[in-house]
């Protein structure tokens, strides 16, 4: 509550609500004005997306998301010749919508896009902040208030996908992370709507399976699952089952990896 009164914005109706770990709104807000394109760098669910929406909702400016995929191409974010009743019309890409109305470009998982996607961002991402638009023959640039964000997983073992040096050096890079406790618990209530005593269990429980390194798995419990736990709580069910089915069981499908954290659960809740 006291970091909501320090912060109005933070907790304005149409803001959605982040909490911060450590200076990441400063920086993003200078970012912004300094025209400096934005790298968000963290495991899943720990808050990067949800940063970007309320980052764009604080600054004014609207949100353009696209999820990248092996399949994302050049001609995906920058738009194509469609055929409409007859005539073949022109139909701008998020990308070229973003650089034209000044919105805040969020691109996830940008080491997942092909390169001719990549290859795009280059000269939006540096000094020029423009794009060619080939198929047109136009020239963009940015409009006032543009900017692009882009998020990077680099503990993703299934992905092979490196970003070009070329690629990271035109991004200011944010490392994101899980939250400490009181900051984790804090956001589980706010999210799931369960009360304290339950959120901070939650959470206890969340530090402990991190801590099993013996468990090697791609990545460790994330914020959104506690927050999943927790709405299973709240919901009704028992706080052991939910844990299993919103912590444990998406986790791993090794039996003995779940059995561990199993026991974790039923000694913590
Ligand atoms: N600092 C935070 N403040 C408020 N909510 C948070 C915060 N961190 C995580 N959350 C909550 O956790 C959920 C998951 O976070 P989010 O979707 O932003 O993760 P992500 O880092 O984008 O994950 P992914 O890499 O899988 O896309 C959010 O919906 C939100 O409820
Ligand atoms: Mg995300």
């Amino acid at each position: 509550m006291i970091a909501a009164m320090e912060d109005p914005l933070r907790s304005a109706p149409d803001v959605p609500f982040y909490l911060p770990a450590g200076k990441e709104i400063e920086l993003c807000e200078h970012a912004h004005r300094c025209q400096l394109p934005l790298m968000l760098k963290g495991p899943t669910g720990c808050g990067k997306t949800r940063f970007v929406e309320h980052m764009a909702a604080r600054l004014g400016r609207e949100l353009i998301t696209v999820s990248c995929n092996e399949d994302t191409s050049a001609t995906d974010l920058l738009g194509r010749h469609l055929l409409q009743g007859g005539d073949t019309v022109w139909v701008d890409g998020p990308v070229t919508r973003a650089v034209r109305t000044g919105a805040i470009l969020y691109l996830d998982e940008i080491a997942e896009a092909r390169a001719d996607a990549i290859v795009v961002i280059h000269s939006l991402a540096d000094h020029r902040r423009e794009i060619f638009l080939d198929r047109t023959g136009e020239k963009l640039s940015a409009a006032e208030g543009f900017s692009l964000i882009v998020s990077f997983n680099p503990g993703y073992q299934r992905s092979l996908r490196e970003l070009k040096p070329s690629t990271r050096q035109r991004f200011a890079a944010i490392q994101f992370g899980y939250p400490d406790e009181a900051a984790e618990a804090s956001i589980v209530v706010s999210e799931s709507g369960t009360d304290e005593a339950t959120a901070k269990k939650l959470v206890r429980i969340g530090t402990k399976i991190r801590q099993l390194t013996e468990l090697s798995l791609m990545e460790s419990v994330s914020t959104r699952l506690l927050i999943a736990a927790g709405k299973l709580i709240s919901a009704g069910i028992s706080p052991r089952l939910a844990c299993v089915t919103a912590i444990a069981q998406p986790l791993s499908d090794d039996e003995e990896a779940v059995a561990a954290m199993r026991q974790v659960i039923e000694i913590s809740i």
